[in-house]
């Protein structure tokens, strides 16, 4: 398979590129990445000499680097990670998130129909059908009800890949998964964050009363999901991932604190993210039913080895915190 991953030098496209350039000897892993603040070669540094992976530095967004980019290589498949992630960014500057998430998504789209792309799979967020009361769970039949500009802009992606589907009979899939958290997360995600504050005896800023619910999902459960909806989900399906581990956020750093030893007192009420969602919950039935998806790592296991992690990879998130791992772009790829 001749395999286009985009945005896979950031977290969770990382971690798939990793595992399908590993898994899949005989596939192409083509990933496109325009390397923004998010975007680190450290994260694919492991398999950047494979034989079947090659990198392109290149934004979704642009027609001419896509579309050169889908001629060159006749995609059979597209897994689309690119995206501005970062829920207070988009607070601050929403109109990046409306380039990259909306155009970037559509641009990908459109190249996938005119080369006869055999599968296009959307990566998508829980966080597109809004906020939850104190009971029940998203299905995929649950109307999207986004509440901030990446949200809204991953739902009007949504909404254009089964346009797509719908009109032009693209074979797309959408995934919608809750809350990742593992090795390689950006620390400017409450995980990371709170764990990096923490080993420096900094403050951890907790958003209100820390008593909002997400469900947490280890990466790598995250890309099997991706592989299983790639190889054998339903042309025109969404597949939620998650259903598992729900906790407010004041108990994840309540346990991270305490597996490093710090005290509860590093804690700091600060003020609330606007429109903050209070709840996520998915009901993932269906891709467990349909494709037999099982998530493998429980939290309390994948939360130890994930602070472990950042522990032992000092090295790499300093270089992020000091804007160290910027330097080495700047002079490859110019100032993004
Ligand atoms: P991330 O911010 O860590 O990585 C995003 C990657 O996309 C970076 O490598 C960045 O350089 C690249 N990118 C950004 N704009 C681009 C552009 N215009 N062209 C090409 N590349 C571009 O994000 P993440 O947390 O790994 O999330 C990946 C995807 O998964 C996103 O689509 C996100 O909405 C979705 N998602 C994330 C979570 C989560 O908990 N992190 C949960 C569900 C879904
Ligand atoms: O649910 C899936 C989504 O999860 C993904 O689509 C997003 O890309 C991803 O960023 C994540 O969104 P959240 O807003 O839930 O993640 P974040 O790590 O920013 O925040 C998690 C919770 O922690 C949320 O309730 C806000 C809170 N928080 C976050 C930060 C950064 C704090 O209390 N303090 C903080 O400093």
């Amino acid at each position: 398979m001749k395999l286009l991953v985009t945005g896979g030098c950031g977290f969770i496209g990382s971690e798939y590129v990793r595992r399908r350039v590993t898994r899949n000897p005989g596939d192409l892993i083509v990933n496109l990445d325009a390397l923004t603040y998010a975007g680190n070669l450290e994260n694919v540094a492991s398999v950047a000499s494979a034989p079947n992976y090659i990198f392109v530095h290149g934004d979704i967004a642009d027609a001419n680097v896509v579309n050169r980019l889908f001629e060159e290589y006749r995609f059979d498949a597209v897994v689309n990670f690119a995206a501005e992630s970062h829920v207070d960014r988009s607070i601050e500057n929403p109109q990046v998130f409306l380039r990259t998430n909306i155009l970037g998504t559509q641009t990908l789209l459109h190249a996938a129909l005119n080369h006869g792309t055999s599968r296009f799979v959307q990566v998508s967020t829980d966080e597109v059908y809004g906020s939850l009361g104190p009971e029940g769970a998203f299905t995929e039949e649950t109307p999207l009800s986004p509440r901030s500009p990446y949200s809204a802009s991953k739902a009007a992606a949504d909404h254009l890949v089964m346009a797509y589907h719908h009109t032009y009979g693209l074979p797309v899939c959408i995934t919608r998964c809750s809350n990742n958290y593992g090795p390689y997360q950006f620390p400017e995600k409450m995980l990371p964050l709170m764990t990096i504050n923490a080993l420096k005896d900094a403050p951890l800023p907790v958003y209100g009363d820390g008593m909002q619910r997400r469900e947490w999902l280890h990466v790598s459960d995250h890309c099997a999901a991706i592989d299983l909806v790639l190889e054998g989900g339903r042309p025109g399906e969404v597949y939620n991932v998650g259903g598992v581990n729900e906790r407010p956020n004041l108990e994840v750093i309540r346990a991270l604190l305490k597996q490093l030893g710090k005290p509860e007192t590093l804690i700091r009420h600060v003020k609330d993210r606007p429109g903050h969602d209070r709840r996520y919950a998915l009901d993932a039935s269906k891709i467990r039913k349909e494709l037999g998806w099982e998530p493998a790592i429980s939290f309390d296991d994948g939360l130890r080895a994930t602070v472990q992690w950042y522990v032992d990879n000092r090295d790499w998130w300093e270089k992020i915190v000091s804007g160290e791992y910027r330097t080495y772009y700047e002079r490859m790829y110019g100032n993004r």
